[in-house]
């Protein structure tokens, strides 16, 4: 993009420090950095916010990406305030979205051609220009207002005059959505330029920023809100409420970094020495994480003491100074070769040398393998599934029913919490598409439940993982899968398999609908697409859905087929299928799966504290004993003390996660390229830890906690 720096130099930069990536536990400067920068860029803009204490941070991948976070966000602070003012009755159209220039077109509704439309996001009025806005502001009384204006210096004195009377009223929660481009019209009109009018009551409650701040070059989005508002979802549990794969991760952030550099030379010389002041000082960058970012994400990076040295990562291990874990993470099943690949520059610049069109490459290799001839960028697995559900619900209207299963995982945008099916991330931050059957496909009567639900409600499309990855890792029944496969042509609905964590060969095969014998209508493959360098997703569909969706919703079906994804992206995407056709990944992976698998069931055979091992290729679950003794005194703490014992292990430490619906399943999803040495060391690191007592790791854990 004209202008801005080349994303694989930033790229380059990183892998040659050995900068990790996509690693949560890293008290990352490059994040802490982007904080600090946003969270000036906004008091900058917005003078009035000079005045609040610092506001905190929402990293994304896309400015949609990000909406949906404030509008999480300002609805569960409207829904709370509600609660307390008791009994205030909930207001209609409790959202107000005025985007004149259509910078987020169908975010809330889906428009057909018939004139009718399918609100995705209940109670958002859109105004897009169009009708009397004087008239709006009388007969809108929601809560929460967003003002996406290119340029509102530019607007007509009618549409002013109406915005100034709109944010002047009490209790409304302002979110600005800004652009590169619109922030200095934002800033003239905040300073009081008096040709504008009475801007006096400007002052926003969440600034949400897209990806012109890195020039398309990289996926990017934020959100920068009131530190009040915000602290709530910064505490506890909620913590990581609106978390995603690919955030936060260090070359989104580097790239901001690098364009707000070139985009704004002397401002962000002025910044200069706080920046250096977080690479330098551990303390200075505790604090901005504390405060702008993530309080919890500091304490457990202290707690474990990840910030005592500098911290690297290349191939299958991150570094603490001299110390060496095995990252049995991999970016939550991002990895098909390791961190910062040495080489993967030097292959994408050459490719891109070549003039081959990566994006068109990539979609030939994808509907060769998947039989489905569309394929269409996303920035993370939720916004990937966003739009698997736009083009289905599309293609089957008047059908509006979405059919998922109990236990799924879909992400956590608003329209993704569609097939997130655990009520706490669906709580307060309502009202949700709600066209929404649930039915649990473990039950022994699953067959019967389905078939009922089917014969009563005229499902438009059933949504579905193979492996419920976040559900702890539970594959689904076979006679499940068969059934929904087998009945779509009998009872009419589309079948949309996501794949955002078993697909990209984590598995095995490039999909697992293919070891299933499945034929989806759509399927999503997120995070290895990434392979954990740059952020992206897809969403596969058959001829037939564009068809459909293009008869039905002409206008929203091209746009999101002409999406064009970062052209990096593609180039990174193309090199990953490239080689593991070269190296036949699948029969690799399928392999060292059942290495891994055979290794742990050996070296954890009569273990106590485990219950099952299960999982196929790369994506491995352990299930802790929930009903031992420890478990039921110390709860979901016992699942924490073990992990920390796997970091602590003195010859061969390991990083694991859990399931974050059940967090006595252990998940062990390493990179692709896992070596039989590793998986006897990972193997051996579990047996260790694992077969000792819980009051030992207990007593052990909080030895270790007690230090700071
Ligand atoms: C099956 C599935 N779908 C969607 C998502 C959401 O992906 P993201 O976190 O990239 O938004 C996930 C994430 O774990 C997932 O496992």
């Amino acid at each position: 993009m004209d202008g801005f720096p080349d994303v694989l130099d930033t790229c380059r930069r990183m892998i040659d420090e050995r900068q990790p990536n996509f690693l949560r536990l890293y008290l990352n400067p490059a994040v802490g950095g982007a904080c600090l920068l946003l969270n000036r860029l906004v008091s900058r803009t917005f003078p009035c916010v000079l005045f609040r204490e610092p506001d905190p941070v929402f990293l994304a991948t896309s400015g949609e990406e990000a909406l949906s976070g404030a509008l999480k966000l300002a609805r569960f602070t409207v829904c709370n305030s509600a609660e307390s003012s008791a009994g205030e009755s909930r207001v209609r159209e409790q959202v107000l979205l005025l985007d004149p220039q259509s910078r987020f077109p169908d975010f809330a509704a889906l428009p057909f051609v018939s004139g009718a439309a399918l609100p995705l996001i209940p109670e958002v009025r859109v105004w897009n220009g169009n009708g009397d806005p004087e008239e709006l502001s009388r007969t809108w009384a929601g809560g929460i207002v967003v003002l996406a204006f290119d340029n509102i210096r530019s607007v007509a004195p009618g549409i002013a005059r109406a915005v100034q009377q709109l944010i002047r009223r009490p209790g409304l929660l302002v979110i600005i959505a800004v652009t590169r481009e619109s922030l200095p019209h934002w800033e003239l009109i905040s300073r009081q330029d008096v040709a504008a009018g009475d801007w006096s009551s400007l002052c926003p409650d969440i600034v949400v920023f897209d990806d012109s701040f890195t020039g398309g070059t990289v996926p990017f989005g934020a959100f920068v809100a009131r530190q009040d508002i915000y602290r709530p979802w910064m505490r506890g549990k909620r913590s990581t409420f609106h978390s995603t794969t690919f955030q936060p991760n260090t070359l989104s952030c580097r790239q901001f970094l690098a364009c707000c550099r070139v985009a704004d030379p002397e401002w962000f010389d002025r910044q200069r020495p706080d920046l250096k002041r977080l690479e330098a000082s551990v303390e200075a960058l505790h604090q901005v994480y504390r405060t702008l970012f993530s309080p919890s994400l500091s304490r457990l990076i202290r707690k474990v003491r990840f910030d005592r040295d500098r911290m690297t990562a290349s191939g299958h291990e991150f570094r603490v100074g001299r110390k060496g874990y095995f990252d049995g993470v991999a970016g939550v099943a991002c990895s098909l070769r390791g961190h910062n690949p040495p080489t993967l520059v030097e292959e994408v610049l050459a490719s891109r040398r070549s003039g081959v069109d990566a994006r068109a490459d990539v979609s030939r290799r994808l509907t060769q393998a998947t039989g489905l001839t569309h394929v269409i960028p996303a920035t993370s697995g939720a916004t990937a599934v966003e739009t698997a559900l736009r083009l289905a619900l599309a293609a089957q209207y008047p059908r509006t029913h979405v059919l998922v299963l109990s236990g799924g995982y879909a992400g956590k945008t608003l329209l993704a919490l569609t097939g997130t099916t655990r009520a706490w991330y669906r709580e307060q931050v309502g009202p949700l598409y709600p066209h929404v059957v649930i039915c649990d496909p473990f039950a022994p009567d699953a067959i019967e439940r389905l078939r009922a639900v089917l014969e009563s409600v005229p499902v438009a499309v059933v949504q579905t993982e193979l492996i419920q990855g976040v559900g702890g890792v539970r594959e689904l029944p076979p006679d499940v899968v068969n059934f929904l496969h087998q009945q779509r042509e009998h009872y009419g609905y589309l079948l949309f398999v996501d794949e955002i964590q078993t697909g990209m060969f984590r598995t095995g095969p490039l999909l697992m609908s293919e070891s299933c014998r499945l034929m989806p209508d759509l399927v999503t493959i997120g995070k290895a697409t990434s392979d954990m360098v740059f952020p992206m997703s897809l969403t596969l569909c058959s001829e037939a859905v564009v068809r459909s969706a293009g008869e039905n919703a002409p206008q929203s079906t091209t746009r999101l087929l002409q999406r064009a994804g970062c052209e990096s992206g593609w180039h990174v995407l193309r090199n990953a299928l490239e080689r593991a056709e070269q190296q036949n990944l699948p029969e690799q992976v399928r392999s060292a799966g059942e290495q891994l698998l055979v290794s742990l069931r050996r070296e954890l055979a009569g273990c106590r504290m485990v219950r099952d091992i299960r999982g196929r290729g790369l994506l491995i679950g352990i299930e802790l004993n929930r009903r031992s003794l420890a478990f039921r005194m110390l709860g979901p703490a016992v699942s924490r003390l073990y992990l920390l014992e796997l970091l602590k292990h003195r010859e061969r430490p390991l990083l694991m996660g859990f399931c974050q619906f059940e967090p006595h399943v252990f998940k062990l999803t390493p990179p692709l390229s896992i070596t039989g040495d590793e998986i006897r060391d990972v193997s051996c690191t579990l047996r260790d830890v694992l077969h000792r007592s819980v009051l030992k790791v207990a007593a052990s854990g909080l030895k270790a906690l007690a230090v700071r």
